[in-house]
């Protein structure tokens, strides 16, 4: 939803030059900026972080250990993913594909100096099976989506954490404020 900001932002500049050239180049800074996080809108969620309730129920749904490698797909800014780094984990990795929400994640984590490792990039086309744990907000499109691409390929016990969207075919194991468990077999 940054990009909306970020759109208004470049229109004012657009508008506001005179130079052709400089008009040209923030057009298209302004495509660059905003496509992957449209895309993002589109084939996942905006950006609505979850609330402070959703991320306590995840960390209680998630029991985590010392040995689990979590990652966020479509981690936002950041701050669910900064709270399960902040307990004990083997590594946190949270994927976002908007530039100025990834950027934005970036800042927090830099500034709240957390062990949790914020890349750019599209879920999708992550390998997501070496992970023991995932964790998603996302839209029930996407959740079918999942469902259909990434689940079959998930190793045995690996446990996905949803905020709001339930997997429609797999049985909830437990769920909590919203938040539902699914463990694969
Ligand atoms: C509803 S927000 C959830 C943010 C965060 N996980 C939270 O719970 O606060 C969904 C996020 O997923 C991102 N997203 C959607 N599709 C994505 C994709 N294919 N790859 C990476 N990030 C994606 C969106 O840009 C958005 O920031």
């Amino acid at each position: 939803m940054l990009e909306v900001l970020v759109t208004f932002v470049f229109t004012f500049l657009i508008v506001w030059t005179a130079w052709f050239w400089l008009k040209v180049v923030l057009l298209a800074l302004l495509l660059v900026l905003v496509f992957p996080g449209v895309y993002a809108m589109v084939r996942g969620a905006p950006f609505v972080p979850s609330m402070n309730k959703a991320i306590e129920g995840m960390l209680k749904l998630g029991k985590f250990k010392g040995t689990d490698r979590v990652v966020d797909i479509g981690c936002g800014d950041g701050r669910v993913i900064r709270r399960i780094a902040r307990g004990k984990v083997k590594e946190a990795v949270g994927y976002e594909l908007s530039i100025p929400t990834f950027l934005l994640a970036r800042l927090r984590t830099f500034f709240a100096g957390g062990k949790e490792k914020i890349r750019f990039g599209n879920f999708w086309h992550q390998d997501l099976s070496k992970y023991d744990v995932i964790v998603c907000f996302l839209l029930i499109e996407a959740m079918t989506n999942f469902e259909k691409d990434i689940w079959p390929k998930l190793k045995k016990g690996t446990r996905v954490i949803s905020n709001a969207f339930k997997l429609r075919g797999v049985k909830i194991t437990a769920e909590k404020d919203g938040v539902y468990l699914y463990v694969k077999k």
